[in-house]
């Protein structure tokens, strides 16, 4: 994969939704630092030493939220030792901390032309805001020592090619993979509805990556959005 380097860039994925034209399949664009680093639902992400990067995807994006869930099952895999686990549909979390986010996004025309793939990693941040800090951890702050980020970002790679691969045809277990290490799984979650406000309890996943949960006895299937846990953070 070729894999494009910046100090400092605007957004790795605005790079590569202005430039998508001009570059390969799976170019990857990583970034020190951004000077206007964008999370999901409008919020913006700042920085702090953490892994910076998107991944530019031209063939097989019929179905672009498989996306977060295949780099997420990649994630899984590569910080394995430090044991992950997602919470649907972007976010990687260890110690029910957050420890990384994903933000997909696409450029549609007529058709989609692309995909892009954002990720940023708490690596080796050691302070974070005070309205962060009991949701947001890094890797440093688990492991204890400075994690070098080239040497992660080369591993992610190399296995994103790798199930990109076997996603391709269909013979990716990723969805296996993330039911193994669901952070939601059983927990009760707040989220909205056809603009309702809704409680209820996860199931667990559908075949095509849809989120399956219990409200009032019916269960539900939500394609994207976000969901809250009421008892961890709200209370
Ligand atoms: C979230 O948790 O809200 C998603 C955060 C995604 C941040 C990454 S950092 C690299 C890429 N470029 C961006 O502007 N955002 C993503």
């Amino acid at each position: 994969m070729n894999v494009i380097r910046f100090k400092e860039i605007n957004s790795t994925n605005t790079f590569l939704k202005e430039k998508y034209k001009s570059l390969e399949n799976l170019t990857v664009v990583v970034a020190e630092h951004q000077t206007m680093g964008k999370g999901r639902l409008g919020r913006t992400w700042i920085d702090n030493d953490d892994l910076l990067f998107s991944i530019l995807i031209k063939e097989g994006i019929e179905n672009p939220t498989d996306y977060s869930l295949l780099i997420a099952s990649v994630l899984l895999d590569v910080l394995g030792n430090y044991n992950p686990e997602v919470k649907w549909p972007n976010d990687i979390m260890i110690d029910e901390k957050k420890v990384c986010g994903i933000l997909l996004e696409a450029v549609s025309l007529e058709k989609t032309e692309c995909i892009v793939i954002g990720v940023g990693i708490n690596v080796n941040t050691t302070s974070f805001p005070n309205n962060l800090l009991i949701k947001a951890t890094s890797l440093k702050q688990i492991a204890n020592q400075d994690i070098n980020k080239d040497m992660l970002l080369n591993d992610i790679i190399k296995r994103f090619d790798i199930e990109y691969g076997k996603y391709l045809k269909n013979e990716s277990n990723y969805l296996s993979n993330i039911t193994k290490h669901f952070f939601l799984k059983n927990k009760e979650v707040t989220f909205y509805y056809q603009g309702k406000k809704c409680e209820g309890k996860v199931k667990g996943l559908s075949n095509s990556g849809e989120l399956i949960v219990e409200c009032n006895g019916n269960k539900i299937q939500l394609i994207s959005g976000e969901v809250t846990l009421e008892s961890v953070y709200n209370k």
